[in-house]
């Protein structure tokens, strides 16, 4: 995957949550760090083409994402950071029709290794928060998307639910699907990510690259 990043800005009132960020990096899978409130959601929003910068242009794999939102959301899934559910439907209801949605089928093995087993009378409000990020995470990658971007997935995830995520994302990126995630978990950054991004209060700190076959440049 190749992103660029030329001069975006994106305010929020008075606050820049991304100011002034240029890079431009190629890489199979970024790690996106930093503080809270550094302007990684909004990062991942904006290639995600949830939000629009104020300035500057983001283009994914050759493609401005503004201009062709519609081609990048073909390709690529996008995790919110707060699980985006039918709260109001059971959990096996929320598979079905997100399935539907997609036009994928979801996969029972994923369920299994996340040791997830959809209640088909819990409706998913009364859901636990683990449990909520693990159904966000099996929609998440209905449909064999291209390219994931995953703010903070394994966020209240237990541990053993954890590691068979890192370990799913592992398999994804052996099959080339490339992937964006902001994660505060260091470890899994340095096994899985071959360049990481620093933002601190919207702008870049630096960035690093993990692995010799990825690169970056940074303006
Ligand atoms: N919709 C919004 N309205 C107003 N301000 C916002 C909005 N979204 C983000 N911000 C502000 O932009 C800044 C960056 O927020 P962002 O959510 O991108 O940070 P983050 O790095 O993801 O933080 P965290 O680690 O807490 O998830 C913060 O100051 C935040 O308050
Ligand atoms: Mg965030």
């Amino acid at each position: 995957m190749r992103l660029i990043f030329e001069h975006v800005t994106k305010k929020f009132a008075q606050t820049k949550a991304i100011d002034d960020v240029t890079f431009d990096v190629e890489a199979s899978c970024v790690a996106v760090v930093g503080g809270n409130a550094a302007g990684k959601s909004t990062l991942l929003k904006l290639i995600a083409t949830v939000l629009k910068p104020d300035e500057g242009r983001v283009i994914l794999n050759g493609i401005d994402v503004v201009k062709h939102a519609h081609l990048i959301r073909k390709d690529l899934s996008y995790l919110p950071e707060e699980p985006a559910l039918m709260d109001t439907l059971t959990t096996r209801d929320n598979l079905v029709l997100f399935s539907r949605i997609k036009k994928a089928s979801y996969s029972e093995e994923l369920l299994r290794n996340l040791r997830f087993e959809p209640n088909s009378k819990k409706l998913v409000r009364n859901l636990s928060k683990g449990s909520r990020r693990k159904l966000s995470i099996c929609i998440a990658l209905l449909g064999e998307p291209k390219i994931l971007v995953l703010d903070e997935p394994t966020n209240g995830l237990d541990e053993e639910a954890k590691q068979a995520f890192w370990r799913e994302l592992g398999i994804l990126k052996e099959k080339n699907v490339a992937i964006v995630i902001a994660t505060h978990d260091t470890r899994e950054i340095q096994r899985l990510s071959d360049i990481v991004i620093f933002l601190d209060r919207g702008r870049l700190v630096k960035i690093e690259s993990l692995n010799s076959a990825a690169s970056y440049v940074q303006l």
